[in-house]
C-alpha cells in the first residue's frame, strides 16, 4: 500500500459534518498529513442548506461558493480550500467510495485507489429519494425533473431555471417539507407560475400546527403560489415532440398540471449502503452511542446517517445543527481516548459528557425566517403581534405548554435576543404561569 494513502484519521464525506469536524480536529491539535476528506463532490464543504434559499435566487441575489463554505453558518471563519492546505488536511475531491472494508481498515475509490485509515469517520448523509423508487409512472430520465442534494443538482436547476425564463415558466414542486416550502418561494421570486403538491394536509406538518400552517400557507397563496394539499403525482406525461421533457403532471384527485419544470422533495435516505453488513443498523441509519462511536472500534458516525440515543430512544436527525454538533462531539471523544487510552472517555478525571441533543430549526423563505427550538407537544399557546398574510413583517409566536413548563416554541420574524432566547428555552424548559405567559407573549422568549 502507498504509505501516501495512508491516515491517521479519514472522514468520508465531504459535506457539512466533515468541515466543522474537521475545524474541530485542528483546533484540538492536529498534525500535517494526519486528516484527509474524502469526498465525490467537487467542492470543499459548505452549508448545505444554502442550496435550497438563496442559491436559487435571480443573478444579482444569489449566493455563490465561495461564500457559504463552512463554518460560516455558525459565525465563524470560512474554510476556503486553502484553509484545508494551510492545516495540513487531505481534501480529495470528485472521489467516490464504492467500497468500505471495516475489518482491514481500507477504503476503495471508484478508480480503484485504497485508502487506509486508523480512524474513520462515516459522514456521507443523505441522498433524495427519487420518485421512481416510490412507484410513480414516468418519473425516470426526464431532463426536467430535479432533484436537490447537493451543489451539481443546484447548478442543474440554476442553469434550467435560467433556461426556461425565456421560454415555459411553469414549475410544479412535489412535497410540502423543507425542500418544497424553500423552492417553491424561490421559483415564485424567480417569475415562474408554480404549483406546490403535497400529500398532507398541511405544509410541513411534523413541525406546523394547523394554525402556523394556515399562516404560511395564506401568505404563499397571497404570492400566487397554488397549493395542492392532501394529493400525490401518480403519473408525468411527456410527448416526443418535447424531447421527452414532462409537459403535464397527473394527480390522484384525477387534476393535471401544466409542467415545463418538476422539483421534487420528498424525503432523503442515508447513504450507507457500502457499510451494510458491516456495523450495527437502526432507524435507517448507522447505530451510534452519544459519542457517535458505532459498533465497530475506531469506527465513529456522525451527521445524518447516525442513529443516536436520545431520552431513552434513538433518534436519526437530518438537520444542519445537529451535523454541525455531532461532528464536534465525535472529535471531542476521539481526542479524549487519545489521552489516555485505557479509558474509553473518561480523561484525567474529566467526564465527557454525552451528546445532548438541543433541536433547534429555522427556514427563510420570500420575506420570512422562522424558527423552532424544542419539543413541539403538549398544548399550542400562540401570541401574535402581526399574522396577517399580506404583511411584509410577520411577526408571532406559538409555545408548547407541558406540565407547567415551556417545552418548545417557534418564532415568525424573530431578532437576535428572541432566538438566543428559543435556544435556552429547549435547554431549560422553564417554568412558567400559563397566565404569566400569555401576558408576556413574545417577550417571554427574548427574558430567557
Ligand atoms: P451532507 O449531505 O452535508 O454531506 C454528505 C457528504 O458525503 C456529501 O459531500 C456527499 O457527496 C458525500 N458522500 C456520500 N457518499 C459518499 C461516498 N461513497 N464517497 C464519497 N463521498 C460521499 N437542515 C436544516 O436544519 N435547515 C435547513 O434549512 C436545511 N435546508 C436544507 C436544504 C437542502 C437543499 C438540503 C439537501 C438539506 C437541508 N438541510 C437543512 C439538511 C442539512 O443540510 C443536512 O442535515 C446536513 O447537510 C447533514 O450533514 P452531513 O454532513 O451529515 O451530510
Amino acid at each position: 500500500l502507498d504509505e501516501k494513502k495512508s491516515f491517521k484519521y479519514i472522514i468520508l464525506g465531504g459535506g457539512v459534518a466533515a468541515g466543522y469536524a474537521a475545524k474541530e480536529f485542528t483546533e484540538r491539535g492536529l498534525k500535517p498529513e494526519e486528516l484527509a476528506i474524502i469526498s465525490k463532490e467537487a467542492v470543499a464543504p459548505y452549508e448545505r442548506s444554502e442550496l435550497s434559499k438563496s442559491y436559487l435566487l435571480p443573478d444579482g441575489y444569489a449566493t455563490r461558493l465561495p461564500s457559504f463554505h463552512v463554518c460560516v453558518g455558525s459565525g465563524w471563519k470560512r474554510q476556503l480550500p486553502e484553509w484545508y492546505k494551510e492545516k495540513g488536511i487531505e481534501l480529495m475531491l470528485r472521489t467516490e467510495i464504492v467500497k468500505a472494508d471495516l475489518a482491514s481498515k481500507t477504503l476503495t475509490s471508484a478508480t480503484g485507489r485504497v485508502f487506509r485509515y486508523q480512524i474513520l469517520i462515516i459522514a456521507t448523509g443523505c441522498a433524495a429519494v427519487k420518485l421512481a423508487d416510490l412507484g410513480v409512472q414516468g418519473a425516470n430520465n426526464a431532463d426536467n425533473i430535479f432533484y436537490l442534494r447537493e451543489i451539481s443538482d443546484a447548478d442543474k436547476l440554476v442553469e434550467a431555471i435560467q433556461k426556461k425564463n425565456e421560454s415555459g415558466k411553469k414549475a410544479v414542486v412535489i412535497g410540502g417539507g423543507y425542500i418544497g416550502f424553500e423552492v417553491g418561494a424561490a421559483l415564485r421570486i424567480n417569475g415562474f407560475d408554480v404549483s406546490l403538491v403535497y400529500k398532507e394536509p398541511r405544509l410541513m406538518h411534523q413541525l406546523f400546527t394547523p394554525a402556523i400552517a394556515s399562516f404560511y400557507e395564506g401568505y404563499y397563496t397571497n404570492k400566487g403560489v397554488k397549493l395542492f394539499k392532501n394529493t400525490v403525482a401518480i403519473r408525468f406525461e411527456s410527448s416526443a415532440s418535447n424531447n421527452g421533457e414532462v409537459k403535464k403532471v397527473r394527480l390522484n384527485n384525477g387534476q393535471v398540471i401544466e409542467a415545463d419544470i418538476v422539483v421534487v422533495g420528498v424525503g432523503a435516505e442515508p447513504q450507507i449502503s457500502i457499510f451494510k453488513g458491516q456495523i450495527k443498523e437502526e432507524k435507517d441509519g448507522i447505530r451510534t452511542d452519544g459519542y457517535f462511536r458505532t459498533s465497530v472500534p475506531d469506527v465513529y458516525a456522525v451527521g445524518d446517517v447516525a442513529t443516536f440515543p436520545f431520552k431513552g430512544e434513538t433518534i436519526r436527525v437530518e438537520h444542519i445543527d445537529h451535523a454541525r454538533e455531532s461532528a464536534k462531539q465525535a472529535v471531542i471523544a476521539i481526542k479524549a481516548k487519545e489521552d489516555d487510552n485505557s479509558i474509553a472517555i473518561e480523561v484525567r478525571g474529566f467526564k465527557i459528557s454525552e451528546y445532548e441533543y438541543l433541536p433547534c430549526f429555522y427556514s427563510r423563505s420570500f420575506d420570512l425566517s422562522w424558527r423552532f427550538c424544542g419539543d413541539n407537544v403538549g398544548e399550542a399557546l400562540p401570541a401574535v403581534e402581526d399574522m396577517r398574510v399580506t404583511s411584509t413583517k410577520p411577526r408571532f409566536v406559538t409555545y408548547w405548554y407541558s406540565r407547567g413548563k415551556v417545552v418548545g416554541a417557534f418564532i415568525e420574524g424573530g431578532n437576535d435576543a428572541e432566538n438566543r432566547g428559543f435556544e435556552e428555552i429547549a435547554k431549560r424548559k422553564p417554568r412558567v404561569e400559563k397566565d404569566k405567559l400569555a401576558q408576556d407573549g413574545i417577550s417571554f422568549a427574548a427574558s430567557q
